[in-house]
C-alpha cells in the first residue's frame, strides 16, 4: 500500500521467511553455518531452538536452499501436529518412496535401502522437522528410531529438530532422555541486539529497494528494538504498521507518537522504561525539522 509512496520497489517487512530478505546477524550466520556443518559431516540429530519469531523458519528455508543447490535429497515437515501414520506418510510422500505409503513397515524398508544407496555413493540425506515442539511423544520416538539408522561410516540420516523453546523443556523430561543424549549440535537463537536491530531494519528496507532510509530516525529504531526485544516477526509487524501510519498521515518521517500509536494497538507488552534527559528519542520528539508532509 506505501510501497509507491515511499519508493520501495516491494514490501520491507513482508511476514515470509524469505531467504532473500536474509540478515546475517551473528546468531544467524552461526546457526546456519551450524546446520550446514552438521548435515556435511553427518552428525545425526541437530536441534535449533528459539522464542517465537526469531528466525527459525527462515534458517531452515535457507539450509533448504544450499541442500537443493548441493543437490542433498531431503524432505521437509512442518505441519507438525501428526499421528505416526502421518508421519510415515508424508516421509514417504517428501522422499518420493516407491511403496505402499500407508503400510509404516514398507515404508521403513524403503527408506532404509534408499539411505543405504545414497550412503553408498556418498551421498546425504536429511529430514527436517520444524514447529518440532509439537510433536507428541510417540512420532518424536519413531523419529529417533529413524536417526539409529546408520552404517559404518555414520548416520544415514540427518535429522534436524528445530522449534520453540518447548522443544528445549521436552528434551529435559525424563521420557526424552535418549534423544537429547543423541542431539550433536544445538543452536538457539534470540532477539536481536539494538544495534543489530537497527541495522535489520536498514538492510530489510535496503533490500526493498531504499537504500539511505531516512524514514526511521536511529533514536525510534532504537525504541523499536526495546519495545520488540528485537525479535525478528514483531520488528516486522511494527515497523510495517509504522510505515502504513506514516504513508495514512502523508508524512515521510515516522515519529515517536506515531508508534506509541501503533505498539497500543497491537497490545505490545515491554518493560516500560523512563525518559533520561539525554534521551536519544528527543530527536523524535522534536520533529519540526525531520519531518515534513507532502500537499
Ligand atoms: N535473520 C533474518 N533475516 C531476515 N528476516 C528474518 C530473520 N529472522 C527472522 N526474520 C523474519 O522474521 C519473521 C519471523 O521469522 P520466522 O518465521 O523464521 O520465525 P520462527 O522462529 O520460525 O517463528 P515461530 O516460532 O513462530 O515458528 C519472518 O518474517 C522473517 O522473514
Ligand atoms: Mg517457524
Amino acid at each position: 500500500m506505501y510501497n509507491a509512496f515511499f519508493g520501495f520497489t516491494q514490501n520491507p517487512f513482508n511476514m515470509s521467511p524469505d531467504p532473500s530478505f536474509l540478515f546475517r546477524s551473528e546468531q544467524h550466520e552461526e546457526a546456519l553455518a551450524n546446520l550446514i556443518y552438521g548435515v556435511q559431516t553427518r552428525k545425526g540429530f541437530i536441534a535449533l531452538t528459539g522464542e517465537v519469531g526469531t528466525g527459525k523458519t527462515t534458517m531452515l528455508e535457507c539450509l533448504r536452499d544450499f541442500l537443493g543447490a548441493q543437490q542433498i535429497a531431503f524432505a521437509s515437515l512442518f505441519n507438525s501436529r501428526l499421528t505416526v501414520e502421518q508421519f510415515f506418510e508424508l516421509l514417504a510422500y517428501d522422499f518420493d518412496l516407491r511403496c505402499n505409503r500407508l503400510s509404516k513397515t514398507e515404508v521403513l524398508l524403503s527408506l532404509n535401502n534408499m539411505l543405504l544407496e545414497r550412503a553408498a555413493v556418498g551421498r546425504t540425506t536429511v529430514l527436517i522437522v520444524d514447529e518440532a515442539h509439537n510433536l507428541e511423544w510417540d512420532v518424536l520416538e519413531e523419529v529417533r528410531l529413524l536417526g539409529n539408522l546408520e552404517n559404518r561410516r555414520g548416520k544415514l540420516l540427518q535429522i534436524i529438530l528445530a522449534g520453540q523453546q518447548e522443544l528445549d523443556r521436552k528434551l529435559e523430561a525424563p521420557e526424552y532422555r535418549q534423544l537429547k543424549q543423541r542431539i550433536a549440535l544445538r543452536c538457539t537463537l534470540r532477539g536481536l541486539t539494538p544495534p543489530e536491530t537497527i541495522e535489520y531494519v536498514n538492510s530489510r528496507m535496503a533490500r526493498a529497494g531504499l537504500k539511505n532510509q531516512t524514514i526511521l530516525a536511529t533514536g525510534l529504531m532504537e525504541e523499536i528494538a526495546h519495545r520488540t526485544q528485537g525479535i525478528p516477526r514483531l520488528i516486522n509487524a511494527v515497523c510495517d504498521n509504522l510505515l502504513l501510519t506514516s504513508f495514512a498521515m502523508v508524512s515521510r518521517v515516522a515519529t515517536l507518537e506515531m508508534l506509541d500509536e501503533v505498539t497500543d494497538d497491537m497490545r505490545l507488552d515491554y518493560p516500560r522504561k523512563p525518559l533520561r534527559a539525554d534521551s536519544p528519542f528527543d530527536a523524535v520528539k522534536r520533529p519540526a525539522e525531520y519531518r515534513f508532509r507532502v500537499e
